[in-house]
This record gives C-alpha cells, sequence and structure tokens, in this order.
C-alpha cells in the first residue's frame, strides 16, 4: 500500500515536473524565436560629416569596448559556457570567414546597432541595445568603416545553447534585459542624431554613458545592483548617481577610477566586470563630460529628496 503511494506520488512528481519543463521549453523558444520587423531609424536629412577611422577605432576599443566582448582581435569570443546557464559566443565582426563585416549591408549594421535585432529578424542575447540603439549617424559610419578594414579574422561563433535556468528565467519574464529587441525598443529615440558635438557638457557626457554600456551593468537607472543572472564572483556594479554614490570624490578621483581601476579609498576595480582598462583611453574631454553628467545627476536627486524632507 505504502511503496504503491510512493510510486503514484513520484509518477505524479514526474509528470508535473514534465509539464513545467515543456512550459518553460515552449515559453522560451517562443521568446528566442519571436521574429522582429522593426522600422529601421534613419538619421535626419542633414549633410553627415566624413566619419574619421581614429574615430571609428576610438569607439570600438575605449568608449563602446566592442572589444571587451568581441575580443581584441574582434573575432568573436566566449561570453559564458555553464551547464544552467548555458553558452554564447560573441560574433566575429571583422570580414575574415565566419566574420560579418563582408556581408553585412548598411541595414543590417542600423538593425544590429539601433534594433538590437539580426538580419533574419530574431532579437540577438546580451548585445548591449539600451545605450547602442542611440548611435549617432556619423558615429554608426566611422564604426562600420573601422570594422571593415581590421585585419580579418577566421573563426565561427559557435551555435548558441541555453541552459534550464536562463530558459527559466526567460520564462518567468526577469529577463526582459538579455533581448537586445526589446532594450533597443523601450530606449531607442525615434531619429537618430547625426552627430554629438564632443565637448566637456552634459549632453556628450549623457551620449557617452549610453555608447559606454555603463546602464548595461549598473542598471538603467545607474543606481547599481546585480542582475537576476549574474556569476557567483561578480562584484555587485555601484551606485553612479543618487544618495552615496561616490559620496566626496572630485573629478580627478572619478578620472583615476576610470582610468586606472582605483578607487578614492584605495579599491581595486575587478578589470574583468568593470572594463576601465578600455575606458582608459578617454580624453580629458570626455571624462570631464562624464563627470559633468553624473554629478550633475548625484546632486539634482539629492537636492530633490533634501527638499521633500
Ligand atoms: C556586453 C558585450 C557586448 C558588447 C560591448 C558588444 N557586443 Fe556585439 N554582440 C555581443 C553578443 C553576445 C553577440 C551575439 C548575440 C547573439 O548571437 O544573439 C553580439 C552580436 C553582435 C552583432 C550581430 C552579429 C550577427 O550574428 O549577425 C553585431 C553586428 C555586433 N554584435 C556588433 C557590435 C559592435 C559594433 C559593438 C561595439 C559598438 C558591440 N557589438 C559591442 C556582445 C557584445
Ligand atoms: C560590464 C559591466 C560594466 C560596465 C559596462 C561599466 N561598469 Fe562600472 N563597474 C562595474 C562593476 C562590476 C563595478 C564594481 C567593481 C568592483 O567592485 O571591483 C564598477 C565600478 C565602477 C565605478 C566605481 C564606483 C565606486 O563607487 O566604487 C565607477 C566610477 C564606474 N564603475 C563607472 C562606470 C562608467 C562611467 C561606465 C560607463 C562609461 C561603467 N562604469 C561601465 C561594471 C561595469
Amino acid at each position: 500500500m505504502k511503496a504503491r503511494r510512493l510510486r503514484a506520488l513520484a509518477l505524479g512528481g514526474l509528470v508535473v515536473g514534465g509539464v513545467a519543463a515543456g512550459a518553460i521549453r515552449w515559453t522560451s523558444d517562443r521568446a528566442l524565436e519571436k521574429v522582429y520587423t522593426p522600422r529601421l531609424v534613419e538619421a535626419g536629412p542633414g549633410p553627415i560629416g566624413e566619419p574619421s577611422l581614429e574615430r571609428g577605432r576610438h569607439l570600438v576599443t575605449a568608449v563602446a569596448q566592442c572589444t571587451f566582448c568581441h575580443g581584441n582581435d574582434l573575432g568573436g569570443r566566449e561570453i559564458a559556457d555553464d551547464p544552467l546557464l548555458g553558452r554564447i559566443d560573441s560574433a566575429n565582426l571583422t570580414s575574415g570567414e565566419g566574420g560579418i563585416a563582408g556581408r553585412y549591408a548598411r541595414t543590417d549594421w542600423i538593425r544590429a546597432l539601433r534594433h538590437g535585432v539580426r538580419p533574419d529578424g530574431r532579437s540577438l542575447v546580451l548585445m548591449p541595445a539600451i545605450g547602442l540603439s542611440k548611435i549617432a549617424e556619423q558615429d554608426l559610419r566611422a564604426v562600420v568603416d573601422y570594422l571593415e578594414q581590421v585585419p580579418p579574422i577566421d573563426r565561427a561563433p559557435r551555435a548558441t545553447r541555453f541552459g534550464w535556468m536562463t530558459r527559466a528565467v526567460i520564462a518567468l519574464g526577469w529577463a526582459d534585459d538579455i533581448f537586445s529587441a526589446h532594450e533597443a525598443n523601450a530606449h531607442r529615440p525615434s531619429r537618430a542624431r547625426d552627430v554629438v558635438p564632443e565637448a566637456a557638457s552634459r549632453d556628450y557626457g549623457e551620449y557617452l554613458v549610453a555608447l559606454g554600456n555603463c546602464r548595461v551593468c549598473h542598471k538603467a537607472d545607474l543606481r547599481g545592483g546585480l542582475h537576476p543572472l549574474a556569476l557567483p564572483e561578480e562584484p555587485p556594479p555601484p551606485p553612479l548617481v543618487g544618495d552615496g554614490a561616490m559620496e566626496g570624490w572630485s573629478r580627478e578621483d572619478f578620472a583615476r577610477a576610470m582610468r586606472e581601476g582605483r578607487t578614492p579609498e584605495g579599491r581595486a576595480l575587478d578589470r574583468d566586470y568593470m572594463p576601465w582598462p578600455g575606458y582608459a583611453a578617454l580624453s580629458d574631454v570626455e571624462i570631464d563630460a562624464l563627470w559633468a553628467y553624473l554629478a550633475a545627476d548625484a546632486r539634482a536627486s539629492t537636492n530633490r529628496l533634501a527638499a521633500t524632507r
């Protein structure tokens, strides 16, 4: 009697587990296979200045750090390979075999960078769209021109595989932000700017925060915190604005953190998770612009809080 009841229970458990696994698989597949047909965001009608290769190199290696995820040779690399999370390689951005620079048309670049969508209409995954979707026309051209002439690398990314944990988090709707198309859709302006003037201004600072992917890790509101799919060894990204963010820091302290990975308290920033070695090449004007934007925002929100107390 007892054994039979146990067997029935185990069988019931298997059936429930099987249904749950099927539901997770079905829901996550639907999200992963969804086809997007965005109306492509183009630049304004004004004349666009000649993009420079030097600007392209600076964007790819320092500001937007395509190199951080696509490798120093831009031929793509492993982003994750874990039984529960899954396996994902970044793309080969060069014109070599298995790379995209040779076969991507201009509309493909716009679709990928401004909309987070691959040529076949499916969303890219983990490609940072929250900020890249704001890329100005002249900068997009500079990036493409630069990528088309870097030494070609022959390397094909391995097929992506999603682990159960990632699928479950997707099915629960907790990881919409790993879908680049979703992120781009939520944050994209309706028209691309032709060019964002390089100056120590809040405007350029806001643009650098976008292109620099700060919001990918420090959260959309820049208030920091870990992502639900963070790896166990990942340090939590601290807040960059609001109460307590970079408290008492000067512009020099901020510059040292961005370029040397050291905080005024003497803490070393983990270069595997905070990509400061790439930001080290930011110009003085760019550090000023970032600081103008972040510090003004932090002060404004602290003052707002003080006023309501
Ligand atoms: C945070 C990491 C990260 C950064 C930074 C990043 N990428 Fe990616 N990118 C990825 C990943 C991961 C993929 C593969 C996505 C997939 O297959 O779903 C990808 C895919 C792409 C694709 C699509 C290729 C294809 O298969 O059709 C393009 C284009 C691309 N990246 C360009 C860039 C450029 C240009 C930059 C810099 C301006 C950049 N990426 C910065 C992670 C990143
Ligand atoms: C790939 C993820 C990632 C990106 C992109 C990123 N950060 Fe970070 N950042 C981190 C993490 C993680 C830490 C904490 C590192 C540690 O504690 O070792 C950090 C720390 C910092 C700190 C130190 C703050 C403090 O209070 O100690 C500053 C300043 C900072 N980031 C600024 C920026 C800015 C500005 C950008 C964009 C231009 C940016 N970060 C982009 C992940 C990131």
